[in-house]
């Protein structure tokens, strides 16, 4: 996710803000950039791609004696990482500065209109309309321009906004991405999060929903976007800066599975019409090979091939075409049948994957149609591809996957409809079906987030002495169960297996007894009634029965020792929050037994290695 800093007060701007982008580093970033306003009433603004050296070099000797400013960190969603699409995006009096995370859905609309009124956009990125939109509601005041302009702006953003002609001035303003104001003695402070001003002050205001902040050095008033007072109490950060980068939490990887709402709301964000309609523009390079596509073969490693599974199954049932997954390492050495009508489909959340990049390579020499799915805009695969989807679930530190295996799945599943919607194959039933069940996703993720404390002080302290655990599930059910053991065994190096329930009797049902779980992801599906014969006969070898569960399935509880409950959904989303409590109960299990969840031994972020 970018970083955002601003400050105004009697202070040095340019030190205060460089410094506290160093404090932002660790949520991942491609370019930096500062706006200063100097002591002439000049607008100062510098841009770089690259790491932060790269602007420090580049202001160096020059930064400008400066008490107000903007400071930002770009983690690219819209344009490649350079120095022109790097914040703050100018407008075209060059007088209003404006830095953004989030991403705006009606962007495309909005660049349309402005360039249509007669205004110069030099950027690819969202944000640049923001300026000049703002420029035209412009009369005077910077707050009550930003007022308007968030008007007509749909999606999700965190501003900070600034205008040359009002020099001690700073507006920001959230919906659905943080946002915090930092209260100093005569000073104050805008932030992404409380990491890169923490040096300064702990006294913070957590804006909400909708708030407009109006800084300036004596104090800060917020409002509501009509320009009405709201009330805001300030708190006192105990935090470390360590625990500060972590935003409280414990680990990156606790920090991000709570991401989880908001990075889908991220991933489906410009994909679903206002009219209720599933549209995925990313697709327009390979139209005419999706219309004549015989097969589709996706390639992935890891969490991102169990998230492909579930990728398969929905091209398959919602496209007809057949659909299957190779892990990368087979894949390259072992090719399936490929030419111009096979459909390849690399999914890798870095980009960077080497076992998936290979393949992806030869599928592209033999002339097949690629399609990426990452999180990583700028990275090896969308040189590979002929188009990409990103996942929008903002950087990944932990090297365990949690947020880009759920916004995977959902990105997956909405890339299946835009393929049946280009073969003609999607009833309008079903796609308003599948749009009702994606907009109620992040809301059941929070909810499946409520089970923290239940695993936490329950299941995982129950059960972490076990000799290992068996995951299965049936249908889409078993590509969760698969990921859910893999989480267990790379952050706690506990042993875990993933079986399709059917599988047990043939062979692993001999590793069950008491010592021996079996963590059933029994959601509702249609195969449902067989995989609770499967469990029921774990049951009859003592092992005990950790089940995920939708929410009133009484008969269940019943037959499990202990049930996570989570909302119903849409079969095919189901693993996005089947895999909730699951991630949660492999995190307090690798508590318990003291490792280092965030960096898991023999274990690396990004593969580039074969
Ligand atoms: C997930 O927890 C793992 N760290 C690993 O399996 C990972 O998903 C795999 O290496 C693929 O990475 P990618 O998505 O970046 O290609």
């Amino acid at each position: 996710m970018c970083g955002i800093v601003g400050y105004t007060g009697p202070r040095e701007a340019g030190p205060i803000l460089m410094e506290g982008l160093r404090r932002l580093e660790y949520r991942g970033y491609d370019s930096a950039g500062i706006a200063l306003v100097d002591d002439q009433g000049d607008l100062f603004v510098e841009k770089r791609a690259g790491k932060l050296s790269n602007l420090a070099t580049a202001i160096a000797e020059r930064t400008p004696h400066a008490a107000v400013g903007l400071a930002h960190t770009r983690w690219a969603t819209h344009g490649r990482p350079s120095d022109v699409n790097a914040h703050p995006q100018v407008d075209c009096t060059g007088r209003i500065t404006v830095i953004h995370n989030g991403i705006i859905e009606n962007f495309q609309e909005l660049r349309d209109g402005l360039e249509a009124r007669g205004h110069r956009l030099l950027s690819e990125t969202d944000t640049e309309a923001i300026a000049h939109l703002i420029e035209e509601a412009y009369d005077g005041d910077i707050a009550e321009a930003a007022r308007k302009t968030l008007q007509q702006l749909e999606g999700a953003y965190a501003l900070a906004v600034m205008h040359r002609d009002e020099n001690d001035r700073l507006v920001g303003a959230r919906k659905d991405v943080p946002l915090v104001v930092g209260l100093g003695e005569g000073e104050s402070f805008l932030a992404s999060d409380v990491a890169a001003i923490l040096a300064h002050t702990r006294r913070v205001i957590f804006l909400e929903e909708g708030d407009v902040a109006d800084l300036r050095p004596e104090g800060v008033t917020i409002t509501d976007v009509q320009g009405r007072p709201v009330e805001r109490v300030p708190e006192t950060i105990e935090w470390t800066v360590e625990a500060a980068e972590k935003g409280g939490y414990d680990t990156f990887m606790l920090k991000e599975i709570h991401e989880q709402p908001l990075a889908l709301r991220q991933s489906i964000t410009g994909r679903i019409t206002r009219a209720g309609r599933i549209e995925v523009p990313e697709l327009e390079p390979v139209w005419g090979a999706v219309r004549t596509a015989t097969r589709v073969e996706l390639v992935a490693c890891g969490t991102a091939s169990y998230a492909a599974m579930i990728g398969a199954a929905a091209i398959q049932s919602v496209t007809g075409l057949p659909a299957r997954v190779t892990v990368g390492s087979e894949f390259r050495y072992d090719p399936p049948p490929l030419d111009e009508h096979t459909l390849v489909i690399a999914v890798t959340q870095s980009g960077e994957t080497a076992d998936t990049i290979a393949p992806t390579r030869l599928a592209r020499e033999r002339g097949c149609p690629i399609i990426a799915v990452t999180n990583t805009v700028g990275s090896a695969i969308t040189r590979e591809a002929d188009a990409v989807l990103f996942l929008q679930a903002g950087p990944e530190m932990a090297v365990a996957a949690s947020k880009t295996f759920v916004t995977q799945v959902t990105t997956l599943v909405i890339l299946a409809a835009g393929l049946a919607k280009l073969r003609g194959t999607l009833s309008s039933g079903d796609e308003s079906q599948l749009v009702e069940a994606l907009r109620a996703l992040p809301a059941g993720a929070e909810r499946a987030l409520e089970l923290n404390e239940h695993v936490a002080a329950g299941l995982a302290r129950r059960y972490v002495n076990s000799r290992g655990f068996m995951f299965v599930g049936r249908g889409p059910t078993y590509p969760a169960a698969l990921e859910g053991a893999l989480k267990l065994k790379e952050i706690s190096y506990v042993h875990a297996e993933g079986y399709p329930a059917g599988e047990l009797k043939h062979g692993p049902i001999s590793l069950l007894d008491a010592e021996y779980p079996l963590v059933a992801v029994a959601t509702r599906s249609p195969t449902y009634d067989k995989l609770i014969s499967n469990v029921m006969e774990g049951r009859a070898r003592d092992a005990r029965v950790i089940a995920v569960g939708t929410e009133g399935d009484d008969g269940l509880g019943r037959i499990a020792d202990d049930v996570c409950w989570v909302p119903d959904t849409h079969e095919l989303l189901s693993p996005v929050l089947s895999i909730i409590p699951l991630q949660l109960f492999a995190y307090h299990v690798a508590l318990e037994r003291g490792t280092d969840v965030d960096q898991p031994r023999n274990l690396a972020k990004s593969v580039t290695v074969e």
